[in-house]
């Protein structure tokens, strides 16, 4: 591992922060994770392992324990930090914003200060679609798109750890960041050895599908279906977790070549949109099975239809998404296939 380009990987035992180690190693880097298993398995190690034969570094701390984290900028020396760790739950966010505000944002300042502090300079963090809100007319949305108020306190910490690192830059020369806004990653590694963990029960689309498939869960409800869009229900941009892995492999190299300080936003999309009748649809037809559906209410603050334009990812980078989403359906019902042989 001599010589090999150290990468701080916060979060990286979670669902795209696993995916993107895999994509790391393959690509010659040296990941470090630092994740408390807040919301991972131990076993996602395993597939990381089983995927590339390489055990990466695991350091099992709270990186809002800012004297913990420091012992780990310490003892190795990065090049680069990529920052997933943060929850992720809309809803949970509702009912428990200090909770959210308090890791998201302190894990946030805790990797930029350990960062000046010790001069790494390339910063990748993981932004969400979400900070855009309902677009106004137009449902593709470039990074100059209009920002709207969050709708739960979730989407508030990625706006509010946008304006942080923007603020940050301003008295820190050399450091660079790239705000990485992912739409809705989905999907499972291709060999089905790491995907989306089922802890506790799932809201997303596509773990609710694949649920309802196997039966753990009685009926999926679609959440509306008087919506403006082809068929009546919500459209959304769902982009492979392999592809989002990519996205940070490209986003690191190209952060080495740049000059600081700045921070450049950047969509992670796949420039489509997908309904929920299709994505149903699509499993149907790859799974062989029925799902059983219906249709419910809209869910409250629920956005009608968002897709990327990805022209700035691809030129910025040189990437682009590669898989379909029919690869992305493949590859969920894959991995549940496999938890439940687990
Ligand atoms: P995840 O929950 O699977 O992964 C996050 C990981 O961070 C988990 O392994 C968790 O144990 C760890 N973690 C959380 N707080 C920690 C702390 N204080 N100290 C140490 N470890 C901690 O989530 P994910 O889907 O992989 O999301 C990764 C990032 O991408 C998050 O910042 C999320 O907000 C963002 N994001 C996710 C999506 C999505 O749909 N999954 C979309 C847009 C943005
Ligand atoms: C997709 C569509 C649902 C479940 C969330 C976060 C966002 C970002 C990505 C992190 C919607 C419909 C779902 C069900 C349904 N994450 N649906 N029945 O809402 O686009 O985005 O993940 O940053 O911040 O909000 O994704 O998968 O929850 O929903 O009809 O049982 O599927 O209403 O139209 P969403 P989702």
């Amino acid at each position: 591992m001599q010589g090999m380009k150290k990468i701080l990987v916060t979060g990286g035992a979670g669902y795209i922060g696993s995916h993107t180690v895999v994509e790391l190693i393959e690509n010659g880097y040296h990941p470090v994770i630092v994740d408390d298993f807040r919301n991972a398995l131990q076993s996602s190690i395993k597939g990381i392992e089983k995927i590339t034969g390489i055990l990466p570094v695991v350091k099992e701390i709270d990186i809002c324990d800012r004297s913990a984290f420091k012992a780990v900028f310490e003892e190795f020396e990065f090049s680069g930090i990529i920052h997933f760790a943060a929850y992720k739950a809309v809803g949970e966010s509702v009912a428990f914003p200090l909770k959210y505000y308090r890791n998201n944002l302190v894990g946030l300042i805790n990797a930029l200060e350990l960062a000046a502090e010790f001069g790494v300079n390339d910063f990748v963090f993981s932004s969400s679609c979400t900070v855009y809100g309902e677009p106004k007319g137009n449902s593709i949305v470039n990074e100059e798109s209009e920002i709207q108020p969050a709708n739960a306190p979730y989407g508030a910490t990625k706006q509010i750890g946008e304006q942080i690192i923007q603020d940050f830059i301003q008295t820190n020369p050399g450091l660079k960041v790239l705000n990485l806004r992912y739409f809705n990653p989905v999907g499972a590694h291709s060999s089905a050895h790491i995907g989306e963990l089922p802890l506790g029960k799932p809201n997303n689309l596509f773990p609710v599908v694949t649920q309802t498939i196997t039966g753990k869960i009685a009926e999926l409800k679609v959440n509306g279906n008087d919506y403006s869009t082809k068929d009546g229900t919500c459209v959304r941009d769902y982009i492979h977790v392999s592809d989002v892995a990519e996205a940070h492999v490209k986003g690191l190299e190209w952060l080495t070549n740049q000059d600081g300080d700045f921070v450049e936003v950047l969509n992670i999309g796949t420039g489509k949109g997908a309904s929920v009748l299709e994505i149903i649809h699509t499993f149907e037809e790859i799974s062989g099975q029925k799902v059983n559906w219906s249709f419910g209410p809209r869910r409250d603050g629920d956005i009608e239809e968002i897709y990327a334009n990805v022209e700035k990812s691809r030129e910025t980078l040189n990437w682009s998404a590669k898989r379909t989403v029919t690869d992305a359906v493949r590859d969920a019902w894959r991995w549940e296939q496999q938890l439940k042989h687990d």
